[in-house]
């Protein structure tokens, strides 16, 4: 599979009425910055709860009764299907109220919607990871599970980076992937604090520096728009062709299935035809409308 083909559909989604939310329980909730957090949740449907399944990239809208939904990226590992987990940010009324929420309060849950990464076609390839701030949550998904089945993959490079050393989010897999022999991670900030004695740099920058080899290698990149748009031309200068480039986009979005038209960024919804893109598919339009 060429990877300008990564617009495949998933192999799972959502089941039976696809815009009917079910009933999830947050089980934990781990603050990463100051806006924001990860729910762990679980269905209440105990059978739910056994049959559900996703894929590494895919996202789902995640509503409470009376006030609204929004869609979030489901960021744990299809490897480890426990619970599930959101990483939601402070942004709105929604998020507001998510964050106001506690253990054991109930939320609406439907989906998963949208592709997913290739991983057919990133079986056997050297991965570069790209990423900034909040837009580790769905590369987190990806990591996870390419770490779970490590044989399977050749080398991997993370280059992650904030603003600051309090917008790192993850820091606990940060830790865990800076211990793993078989992971080069590479943390960085644009600025640090008189505590930080890790890299300073903004994260395109960074991963110049390291320079990972393109030879048989996919970078998956998810970070701000601005990061998204100057990492592009550094993975060009590496030799990374543009099919050898993948992103997951993020829109507003409403029926989450195509019907709305509320995410569509050029020709493409990215709801229905992502959200991840190879840069093959987006270079015509990612730097005047993303
Ligand atoms: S959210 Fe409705 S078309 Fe994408």
């Amino acid at each position: 599979m060429a990877v300008s083909d990564i617009s495949h559909r998933p192999r799972f989604l959502a089941k039976g009425n696809v815009y009917l939310p079910h009933i999830a329980v947050i089980e934990k909730i781990i603050d990463e910055t100051y806006d924001t957090s990860t729910f762990h949740f679980n269905f209440k449907d105990e059978k739910l709860r056994e049959e559900f399944t996703f894929e590494s990239g895919q996202f789902a809208l995640v509503s409470i009764l009376g006030i609204g939904e929004a869609p979030f990226c489901i960021c744990s590992s299809p490897t480890r299907i426990d619970h599930l987990e959101c990483s939601i940010r402070q942004v709105g009324r929604l998020t507001r109220a998510l964050h106001r929420l506690g253990v054991g309060a109930e939320i609406g849950f439907r989906g998963p919607y949208g592709n997913c990464f290739p991983l057919d076609f990133l079986q056997g390839k050297n991965l570069v990871f790209v990423g900034g701030g909040i837009g580790l949550s769905p590369l987190r998904s990806l990591i996870w599970n390419v770490v779970d089945n490590r044989d399977r993959y050749g080398n991997i490079d993370i280059i992650y980076g904030a603003r600051s050393p309090a917008d790192l989010c993850f820091n606990y897999d940060l830790e865990a992937w800076d211990k793993d022999k078989t992971v080069n991670m590479v943390t960085t900030v644009d600025k640090g604090d008189e505590s930080w004695t890790g890299r300073e740099g903004f994260v395109p920058q960074v991963l110049e520096q390291v320079a990972p080899s393109a030879s048989n290698a996919v970078a998956i990149v998810c970070g701000p728009p601005i990061m998204i748009r100057f990492t592009f031309p550094v993975l060009e200068k590496l030799g990374f062709t543009p099919e050898q480039m993948i992103t997951t986009l993020e829109k507003r979005m409403k029926c989450g299935i195509g019907k709305c038209g509320r995410c569509n960024i050029g020709n493409i919804y990215v709801c229905r035809d992502g959200p991840v893109f190879s840069y093959a598919q987006i270079m015509s339009f990612i730097s005047s409308e993303y």
